[in-house]
């Protein structure tokens, strides 16, 4: 079981800018599998190159967006877990307290917004949106299966879901919205992701050369494990709500 260390909690409740990158690991316990861990992983069983590029979309359009579509529609099934809904907690608390916190997701689930955090920064975009490939339309999809793949746009264009494939590049306004925040906060949390795909982890380091400290939560080691200033290995849906609990714990202990 996982006994908060003190001075993570004092780095949680004096740190005036928090920064929390968060990665599929977040959404595991609520049954939506990672990428690359070794068995489960999306990417142990199929390969990104046919299902994650604009070419393999160019290639197979019906494949890629069926898969996409059978994702959306697995994700429906799923609720937050206690991650997620620690870290809406944790939120709260930061801005009640008038000070900055930021969230920002490689997940395309909208796991966090379900749970309750707001102003979520998506890295790599959503499931649930899909783009018309002429017309540039976007529309929120929440309904039951497509009837053809690739969608159609009211237009006649092909549809695709609104989320980077290898290859691409980040939204502009989140991937700076990120970068400014990372780039001055206190304390930056890497929460449940490897870690290994850029730009995402590349703000990290902007974080670290600007002098935040870093906390990684994650059951396994990862490229900034020793970098990291604190790491606590576990899953994320058993160690937030620990960590919040601790926080608001000692927030209640009277004074004197
Ligand atoms: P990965 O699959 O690369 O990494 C998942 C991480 O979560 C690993 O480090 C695991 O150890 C950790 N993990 C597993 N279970 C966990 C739990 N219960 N609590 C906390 N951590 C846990 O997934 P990402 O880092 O999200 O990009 O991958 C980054 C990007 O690569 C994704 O956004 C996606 C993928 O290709 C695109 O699709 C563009």
């Amino acid at each position: 079981m996982y006994v908060p260390d003190p001075k993570i909690l004092a780095l949680l409740r004096i740190a005036d800018s928090v920064v929390v990158l968060t990665g599929s690991g977040v959404s595991a316990e609520s049954g939506i599998p990672t990428f690359r861990d070794a068995l489960t992983g999306l990417w142990s069983k199929f390969d990104p190159a046919d299902l994650a590029t604009p070419e393999a979309f160019a290639r197979d359009p019906a494949m890629v967006s069926r898969w996409y579509d059978e994702r959306r529609r697995n994700v429906a099934k799923c609720t937050p877990n206690a991650g997620h809904i620690a870290l809406v907690a944790l939120q709260r608390r930061i801005l009640a307290a008038g000070k900055r916190f930021t969230l920002i997701t490689q997940n395309v689930d909208r796991l966090h917004q379900a749970a309750g955090s707001t102003d979520v920064i998506e890295l790599h975009g959503t499931l649930w949106t899909w783009r018309c490939m002429d017309c540039g339309v976007e529309t929120e999809e929440r309904g039951p299966a497509f009837d053809v793949y690739p969608p159609r746009c009211v237009c006649g264009g092909p549809r695709r879901p609104a989320v980077v494939w290898f290859g691409e590049e980040l939204p502009k306004h989140e991937h700076l919205k990120a970068q400014r925040a990372a780039g001055s906060c206190r304390l930056f949390i890497s929460l449940g992701t490897s870690a290994v795909v850029h730009p995402a982890a590349g703000l990290i380091d902007l974080a670290l050369r600007n002098g935040a400290q870093l906390l990684e939560v994650n059951p396994q080691e990862t490229p900034y494990s020793h970098r990291a200033h604190w790491c606590i290995r576990g899953p994320s849906g058993e160690v937030l709500p620990r960590l919040m609990d601790a926080v608001f714990v000692s927030d209640k202990t009277p004074a004197g």
